[in-house]
């Protein structure tokens, strides 16, 4: 889905894109390709998914966006390595390969989607540039990270850029904790985490009690929103494992840097943070 909706923001024109994934049409299934062949802004299938999904899709754009701009000041700034974390079909690896020049990126998730992207890409090899890139099969809710990532070649101590996208406001609330944990304790100071995170709106009107549902109906693609954290909140619940808030962008923060006029999904945001202190335990 979230490959949907890269793909369809790559079909607008150029000047209007937010973020441009060419890749990501590569990793849809036959009837996502039909509904992006019938794409047109304005036509049958936009007018679908936005009835269906005001402003989902432009939120997911952004989130990518967002976190492209992160990791490219990062990169500037000297940072040695990428970990993303639930990578999917992440393409990042390839689409700033000039400027990783040679960084080496892991690519960490679970091996069923792990596997169909190296499906993909096999089929496409002849078109993909070999890079610094390592696959790493992990189910956060039942393993470390230390465990998979260093005998993968990961260096542990390092200033690292975390990639976390699209995966903890779908896990326990012990599995983000764990994973948090894990993370500072592998990484160097000075890291940075980009994680994007959703909220439960405290509108009382009708179109509130509509955003609280949303979170619900994911439950029908088999990904129900499980972790919710007010923007309020984020700092110091980061703060508790070392990380510090340096950039925090909600709805209308969005809207202003990347989004325009587009609608924009309200309850979710992004945050990047930096790993200021040793990683330690968090109660
Ligand atoms: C919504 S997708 C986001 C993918 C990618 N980060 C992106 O934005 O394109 C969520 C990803 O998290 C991964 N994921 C979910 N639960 C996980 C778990 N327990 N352990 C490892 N990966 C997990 C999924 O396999 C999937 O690739």
């Amino acid at each position: 889905v979230v490959a949907l909706s890269r793909a369809i923001e790559h079909a607008r024109p150029a000047r209007t894109r937010i973020v441009d994934d060419p890749y990501a049409e590569w990793f849809l299934r036959p009837s996502m390709r039909a509904a992006l062949a019938s794409w047109k802004i304005g036509g049958p299938t936009s007018r679908v998914v936005d009835r269906l999904d005001p402003g989902g899709n432009t939120f997911v754009v952004c989130r990518h966006r967002f976190i492209d701009d992160h990791l490219l000041g990062s990169l500037d700034a000297g940072i040695q390595q990428v970990l993303i974390l639930g990578a999917g079909y992440d393409m990042r690896a390839w689409r700033f390969r000039q400027q990783l020049e040679g960084r080496a990126v892991f690519e960490v998730d679970l091996q069923a989607i792990g596997d169909r992207k190296a499906r993909v890409l096999e089929r496409h090899r002849r078109e993909l540039e070999p890079i610094d890139r390592h696959r790493v099969v992990i189910d956060f809710e039942v393993q470390t990270l230390a465990d998979a990532l260093v005998p993968a070649g990961f260096a542990a101590g390092t200033p690292t850029f975390v990639v976390w996208e699209g995966v903890a406001p779908y896990l326990t609330r012990s599995a983000v904790k764990d994973t948090l944990t894990s993370v500072a304790s592998l990484v160097g100071i000075g890291s940075r985490l980009a994680m994007d995170l959703w909220y439960v709106v405290d509108d009382p009107s009708p179109r509130g009690s509509l955003v609280r549902s949303a979170p619900s109906a994911l439950s029908l693609i088999g990904e129900p929103v499980t972790f919710p954290m007010h923007p309020e909140e984020a700092g110091f619940f980061l703060g508790r494992f070392g990380w510090e808030i340096v950039d925090l962008a909600d709805g209308p923060d969005l809207k202003r840097r990347y989004a325009g006029g587009r609608s924009l999904a309200p309850s979710v945001y992004l945050v990047t943070a930096a790993l200021m202190a040793p990683g330690r335990p968090c109660p």
